[in-house]
């Protein structure tokens, strides 16, 4: 039997002391200035989270190659010595007021809204449209290009080297972005890769990419370098996904992300809360699966700024971690507030209503103070 474990216990991923199980969910801002540099306010930004106690920050998705991978304009990249630079100075100031924080790696794959020429596992048309609030261009996504054998290679080494420049600028860790819909997620769903070769067919081969990554990166780095992957049912263009064969899909892709050598997993519920995201159509718990089958830390997310919600995951051994999204930017000191009884802020969506840079963000602060 588990003992019962509280929200602000610490907890270890790895090698990797927090001292307690809150992180901040990772979360687009695009607020470069075109560049992929991350800037001075970013920093603030982040070096926030650390000051109202969180235990660990993910950073939003940040791009691995100057090809193919990046998402959305004005997102930070890690593809260059001058995108390590401004990175290494949101680590500096994080890790300054005792923060830890994790780098996540994202290719956006299919669903760019930056590039007209992209990448996905096969030639097919995603669902639904851009999101509103992220690029100028909006609509329906362009047709991808299914990738060659030589790109995935290329792919691989791209993540490898993004890992080893995350490294280098001082992060805990990379978290592989394989939720959501983008790049690594394509592969992973049934209907969004129809490959023939050793990526595509059964779920095992669906998984292989990301598995692949993983163990290309723990090979590169050092070992106390955390290696966490992101995985999701739902999709920023098809929230209600549910994993085909639920259960027995989750053995395959978690065991073979265990297999390939990774210190967490993270699973993403997109927007409606844990049971929408995290549950299969038969209302089985996949994060609960995740940690029973594998015994490495499980990160859980969707409305667990709801503290009560927070508690009923960690008891019901669901997860050992929970992301705070949305209640971590209404509320960016929540584990403060947690501690100290204080109510917790609800996230309002006018903090959006301009654009979801951190520049908006903290005008609308001021705005909403002065009020
Ligand atoms: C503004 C915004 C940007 C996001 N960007 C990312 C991202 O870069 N990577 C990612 O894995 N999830 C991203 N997400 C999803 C969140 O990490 C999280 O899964 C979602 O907000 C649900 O959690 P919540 O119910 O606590 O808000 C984003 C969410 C928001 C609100």
């Amino acid at each position: 039997m588990r003992k019962e474990i509280s929200i602000l216990e610490n907890v270890t991923i790895d090698q990797l002391q927090l001292k307690n199980r809150t992180v901040v969910a990772p979360m687009t801002r695009v607020s470069t200035n075109g560049d992929g540099i991350p800037t001075e306010q970013m920093a603030t930004y982040y070096r926030r989270y650390a000051e109202g106690g969180f235990g660990l920050i993910i950073t939003e998705g940040t791009y691995t190659d100057r090809t193919f991978s990046q998402a959305y304009p004005n997102q930070p990249g890690i593809t260059n010595d001058k995108q390590l630079e401004g990175w290494r100075n949101i680590v500096s100031a994080t890790h300054a007021v005792g923060g830890k924080i994790i780098l996540q790696l994202m290719h956006g794959g299919a669903l760019s809204q930056h590039l007209s020429n992209t990448r996905g596992p096969s030639a097919i048309q995603p669902q639904r449209k851009m999101l509103e609030g992220y690029s100028a261009k909006q609509g329906v996504f362009p047709l991808p290009q299914a990738m060659n054998s030589a790109e995935i290679d290329e792919l691989i080494a791209d993540f490898t080297a993004s890992a080893l420049r995350a490294e280098k600028a001082g992060f805990n860790g990379v978290e592989i972005h394989a939720a959501n819909g983008y790049l690594l997620d394509q592969f992973i769903t049934d209907y969004t890769n129809v490959r023939e070769d050793q990526y595509g067919g059964s779920i095992e081969n669906r998984c292989r990419l990301s598995a692949e990554i993983i163990t290309a990166i723990k090979s590169a780095v050092a070992d106390d370098f955390i290696v966490g992957i992101r995985v999701s049912q739902g999709k920023v263009n098809d929230f209600d996904y549910t994993w085909p064969n639920g259960i027995d899909d989750g053995k395959i892709i978690f065991t073979s992300l265990k297999n390939a050598g990774a210190n967490y997993i993270h699973f993403a519920s997109e927007g409606k809360g844990f049971d929408h995201g995290c549950l299969t159509k038969n209302g089985e718990s996949l994060p609960k699966l995740a940690r029973e089958l594998t015994g490495l830390p499980v990160i859980a997310n969707g409305g667990l700024d709801n503290s009560n919600e927070a508690k009923r995951i960690l008891k019901g051994n669901h997860a050992d971690l929970v992301a705070l999204g949305t209640g971590a930017l209404a509320n960016p000191d929540w584990p403060n507030r947690l501690k100290n009884h204080i109510p917790i802020s609800p996230f309002n969506a006018d903090m959006f209503a301009l654009g979801v840079t951190v520049e908006h963000q903290f005008k609308w602060e001021e705005k909403a103070n002065r009020a």
